[in-house]
C-alpha cells in the first residue's frame, strides 16, 4: 500500500475514476445490486455462522482504503499480525465474482469493501449511509505496512497518534472504535490482562471485578487462544451504545478499548455516548458513526490513473 493520501479531493469531493459513479440504492448501481441479493444473504449466513461480516468493518479501518488488505501472499498485509483476526474475505471474493460477470473491470475491491462495511453495520440494526465510491485498488500489499495499524495493546497516546497520522481526531477515534459494539475477539488478544498483568501478579486493575471472573472463565490461562469472546458483553450483534457503557464500567475487553476511559478527552466522549437518558444520546452515536466512517474510508483512496480495478480481490492484476 502506498502512503495514504489523506483527504484527497476534499474540496471537490471524489474525483471519480472513469468508471460509473455508483449511487446508493441507484438501480444502475452494480455493487448495490449484488449487495442486495447474494452478498446480503452471504453476510447473514456468515454472520450467524462465524461472525464473518463484522470483520469487514474493521478492515476498512485498517490503514487505508485501496483494498490492499485483501491481497493474499506470504508477506501481504492480510497476513500481518494485526490483521490475522480479519474474517470474511470470502464475502468480498463472492461479490467480486458476481460483479465481474455482470460488468467486468468496473467496480473496485476497495469500493466493495467500503459497501460491505456499511452493510455489516446496517445488518446489526445500526445506521446506514451512502458510501462514496470511485476508489481504485492498490497494486502493492506489504505486511510491513501493517506496523502502523492499531494494536489492542496500544496506549491512548499511541492510539491517538495513529489516528491523528490519518487525519482522524479524538472524536473519530472514540466513535470508530465504537464499532466494537458488534463482533468478537480471540482470547489471545486480551488474556494477558486477566493474569499476572501487574508486577505484583494481579489482573489489570481497570477490569470490573465481576466481569474479570467471567472473562477468566471464558479464557483460562492455558485454554484455546483462538476462542471467541464478544467485544460487547451485552449485545454483540446489536449496533448500540452498550459498548460505551461497558468502557465506562470497566467492562471493556481489549486493553485499547478500556484505555479510552483513562484519558480525560476520550472519556468525556465515551461518557457522552454512553448517556444517562436512554435513547437520546444513543441517537448521537448513530449520527456520528457514519460521518467518521466516511471520513476514514476516504483515507488513502486511489482515483483516476492510480492503481487498478483488480480482477480478483486477493491478487493484483
Ligand atoms: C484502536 C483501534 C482498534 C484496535 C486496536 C482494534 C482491535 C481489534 C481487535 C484486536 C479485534 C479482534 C480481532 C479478532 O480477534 O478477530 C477487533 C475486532 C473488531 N473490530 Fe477493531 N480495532 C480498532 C478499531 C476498529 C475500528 C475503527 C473499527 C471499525 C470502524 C473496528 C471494528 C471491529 C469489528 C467490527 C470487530 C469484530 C470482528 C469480528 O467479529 O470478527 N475496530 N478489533
Amino acid at each position: 500500500m502506498e502512503p495514504c493520501k489523506f483527504f484527497l479531493h476534499v474540496d471537490d469531493g471524489y474525483s471519480y475514476c472513469n468508471t460509473p459513479r455508483i449511487h446508493d440504492g441507484d438501480e444502475s448501481s452494480e455493487v448495490e445490486k449484488v449487495d442486495d441479493s447474494e452478498m446480503a444473504r452471504n453476510f447473514k449466513t456468515l454472520d450467524e455462522g462465524m461472525g464473518s461480516g463484522n470483520g469487514m468493518t474493521r478492515e476498512v479501518s485498517l490503514g487505508g482504503c485501496d483494498g490492499s488488505v485483501l491481497i493474499s501472499g506470504s508477506s501481504a498485509e492480510r497476513n500481518a499480525l494485526p490483521n490475522l483476526g480479519l474474517r470474511g474475505f470470502e464475502v468480498i471474493d463472492d461479490a467480486k465474482t458476481q460483479l465481474e460477470s455482470l460488468c467486468p473491470g468496473v467496480v473496485s475491491c476497495a469500493d466493495i469493501l467500503a459497501v460491505v462495511a456499511r452493510d455489516a453495520v446496517d445488518l446489526s440494526n445500526g445506521p446506514s449511509w451512502s458510501v462514496p465510491t470511485g476508489r481504485r485498488d492498490g497494486r502493492i500489499s506489504l505486511s510491513s505496512e501493517a506496523s502502523n495499524l492499531p494494536s489492542p495493546l496500544d496506549s491512548i497516546t499511541v492510539q491517538r497518534q495513529k489516528f491523528a497520522d490519518k487525519g482522524l481526531n479524538d472524536q473519530d477515534l472514540v466513535t470508530l472504535v465504537g464499532a466494537h459494539t458488534i463482533g468478537q475477539t480471540d482470547c489471545q488478544f486480551f488474556r494477558y490482562r486477566l493474569y499476572k498483568f501487574t508486577t505484583t501478579g494481579n489482573a489489570d486493575p481497570t477490569i470490573n471485578q465481576v466481569y474479570l471472573g467471567q472473562l477468566q472463565a471464558l479464557c483460562p490461562p492455558n485454554g484455546d487462544g483462538s476462542k471467541r469472546v464478544a467485544l460487547d458483553k451485552d449485545s454483540e450483534s446489536n449496533f448500540d451504545v452498550s459498548f460505551f457503557k461497558n468502557v465506562r464500567d470497566g467492562n471493556g475487553v481489549l486493553e485499547s478499548d478500556q484505555r479510552l476511559w483513562g484519558d480525560s478527552a476520550t472519556s468525556s466522549i465515551v461518557r457522552n455516548y454512553a448517556g444517562t437518558i436512554r435513547g437520546l444520546l444513543g441517537l448521537r452515536f448513530n449520527l456520528e458513526f457514519p460521518k467518521s466512517m466516511i471520513k476514514m474510508s476516504s483515507i488513502g483512496v486511489k482515483t483516476g490513473t492510480q492503481g487498478e480495478i483488480r480482477k480478483v480481490c486477493s491478487k493484483v492484476n
